[in-house]
């Protein structure tokens, strides 16, 4: 397979640089010819691709994939000895066409030679030997460009073209794929297992549609990979013209190729490890988005070396959107239309990428060669740069629009996201969405909370708003039961790992029946204490990791964040001071409080957006006002405002 694959992503390499070649340095005709070559590419798999799986599962599959194999070797080697377009053309349709036999007759193989356990490994593999030989492919057409500009330096006429030898070695790996077939005794005649049988392409696209249009996410979905895709195939339809016009050749388009699967790889592989914490709904559009805006630097860039760094980066984002989109459509989309919707999405691509292949090098052959001079520099910019450009702006645009389609939580900021990723805390996906506003309020113990609490109250009550105070621990019946078993210093020693349990135990339930009714009722919630309170209390206080704790409450409350969290500030001293009895946590040393208070104070330095901190020695007047004036700035309540008013 990895054989098989070198030679295909080779054999690309090598007719494109000929269809250049042959055009003689007419840049029109150049462009025109590469993108011939494309077309030719794919059409036979938009065409044929169902059919051939039928008709390859009749043969003795060992036997068609030799005799696949041997055809293309000799049809490969025929391209450079023609040498002419009319052949270029027919010989790319005919290898082609061979490929869409040998690959279902090898994918129904491959699950006869691998045991069942192993099948899955067996898959990433194949993905590993058909895109990880692109990076390869492309070095080696780098080298060959340098042995070509050698031969040719000892011989008057120019004698090897990089294309030339490319094809030569392509054939030659096809040759080497026969024979390691030939070896493989395993492969039954024919599999029980009829490989999937493919719809027809266009009942798959009317179905899948249907399907789609009825999703938002997955419209917003399907839109970002469709637009990843017609970002990357504009660069792949004009890279060769592309290198051309910054003056390089062969080998720096072999390079640049590299650089693309280089960073797709980088994409893939890395991409997840380092954003697995972030929400995946987000960094699709976001990732697409910083992408396209690669692609836009990347046709302003003149100098080919930092061309392929850019195109490196380009590739890791793209191919971190493009990872992240097909893991959500496998989770957004349910188990019985899965396969109609992966078939949908597929017939979409092939389509779309024929599309900008077929038509990017053919603006960029209208829009021709231009020079510009701004204080005495020339600057060339050409056809290619201008068409990648453009592709640039629309994939930035499709990026910004399935960004805000699948947004997830309107009232979490993409920095709170983004900071949340990095302290390691798990922000939840499902996040539901709600029409109310949710403000809490932490701080120590004596910080007058439970009175600012109720003046907040009556000042939004007086706004005409909905109002539900409540508190944690409490606020339900069970959290009331908690509350007693918590703070009664009878209680005794708790484990610093059950008492967490205990407060998230009363919290998720404090948020299934009572909080988010409300909010789903459009109703704004004040809770005396939340999530804050335990990170500091438990993660500070009683020294445990806070991102465990975090977690822990994030996964109690289904990732329901405060619209603004409201921290009451007061050192540990004075509010033990204000305090007559003490409870459980209030007999705690006076450092135990220090870190408590510590630990708010870093928890609202991190995310200065969703918190507010008051001074809490002011007087309570002091203190009404500036949370008042601070909770009419909620972006919610505004909105709510002007509603009233109309
Ligand atoms: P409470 O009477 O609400 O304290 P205050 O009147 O100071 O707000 O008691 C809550 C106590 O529980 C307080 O000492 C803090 C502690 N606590 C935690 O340790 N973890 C938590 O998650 C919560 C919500 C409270």
């Amino acid at each position: 397979m990895a054989f098989s694959s070198f030679g295909d992503w080779l054999g690309l390499l090598a007719t494109t640089a000929l269809a250049l070649e042959l055009a003689g340095g007419n840049y029109k005709k150049a462009n025109f010819a590469i993108a011939g070559v494309f077309i030719v590419r794919l059409l036979p798999a938009v065409l044929l691709g169902p059919i051939a799986g039928v008709i390859a599962d009749r043969f003795d599959r060992r036997r068609l994939m030799i005799v696949c194999d041997i055809l293309r070797f000799g049809f490969y080697a025929s391209i450079p000895i023609v040498h002419n377009y009319i052949w270029l053309y027919t010989a790319t349709v005919i290898v082609e066409s061979i490929t869409l036999f040998w690959s279902p007759a090898k994918e129904a193989s491959v699950p006869n030679l691998v045991p069942k356990d192993k099948l899955e490994n067996a898959n990433q593999m194949t993905l590993v030997a058909s895109y990880g030989s692109a990076p390869v492919a492309a070095l080696m057409f780098s080298v060959l460009a340098g042995v070509a500009a050698a031969i040719s330096s000892f011989t008057s006429k120019r004698y090897a073209s990089t294309a030339d030898l490319a094809l030569y070695i392509d054939a030659l790996s096809f040759l080497y794929t026969a024979w390691v077939v030939f070896k493989l005794q395993h492969i039954p005649r024919d599999g029980g297992s009829k490989s999937a049988v493919n719809d027809n392409i266009g009942k798959s696209l009317i179905e899948g549609f249907k399907f789609v249009s009825s999703s938002k996410v997955i419209s917003g979905l399907i839109l970002g990979m469709l637009g990843a895709f017609f970002a990357a195939g504009a660069v792949i339809g004009l890279a060769r013209t592309f290198v051309g016009d910054l003056k390089a050749g062969d080998a720096a388009y072999g390079i640049l190729f590299g650089s693309v699967f280089t960073g797709l790889a980088l994409g893939i592989w890395l991409g997840p490890k380092i954003f697995g914490q972030f929400s995946r709904r987000r960094i699709f559009g976001a990732s697409l988005t910083v992408s396209s805006f690669f692609l836009i630097i990347l046709a302003l860039v003149s100098n080919i070396v930092l061309a392929m760094l850019v195109t490196i980066l380009l590739g890791a984002f793209a191919g971190l959107s493009w990872v992240t989109g097909f893991t959500m459509l496998g989770l957004e989309v349910a188990d019985d239309v899965r396969g109609r919707i992966f078939a949908f999405v597929q017939s979409l691509i092939r389509i779309s990428l024929v599309l900008v292949l077929a038509i990017a090098p053919i603006i960029a052959a209208a829009i021709g060669r231009h020079s510009f001079t701004i204080n005495k520099h020339h600057l060339n910019y050409d056809g290619a740069a201008f068409t990648l450009f453009g592709a640039g702006v629309i994939g930035l645009v499709v990026g910004i629009i399935s960004y805000k389609r699948m947004k997830d939580r309107p009232n979490v900021s993409f920095l709170t996201d983004v900071l949340a990723a990095l302290r390691g805390e798990l922000v939840s996906e499902s996040g539901r969405t709600h029409t109310g506003i949710f403000i809490a309020f932490e701080g120590g113990e004596g910080s007058g909370k439970s009175t600012q609490t109720k003046y907040l109250k009556a000042f939004l009550e007086e706004r005409g708003e909905k109002v539900l105070l409540t508190r944690e621990p409490g606020g339900t019946e069970l959290g009331n039961q908690l509350r007693k078993i918590l703070l009664d210093p009878a209680t005794g020693n708790i484990a610093p790992r059950s008492e967490a349990l205990l407060y998230a135990a009363d919290r998720a339930n404090h948020v299934h029946n009572k909080v988010m009714p409300a909010l789903l009722g459009g109703e704004i919630v004040i809770s005396d204490r939340y999530i804050d309170s335990s990170i500091a209390y438990q993660g500070a206080g009683r020294v445990m990791q806070a991102n465990e704790v975090a977690r822990l409450s994030k996964w109690a409350t289904d990732g329901l964040i405060p619209n603004l969290t409201i921290i009451m500030d007061v050192p540990a001293e004075i509010g033990l001071g204000r305090l007559n009895g003490a409870d459980r946590l209030e007999q705690e040393p006076l450092a135990f409080h220090e870190r408590v208070r510590r630990e708010f104070l870093n928890l609202a330095a991190i995310d200065p957006d969703r918190y507010f901190v008051v001074d809490a020695t002011q007087s309570k007047e002091e203190i009404r006002q500036q949370i008042a004036s601070r909770v009419a700035l909620i972006p919610q309540l505004a909105l709510n405002e002007s509603r009233a008013i109309k």
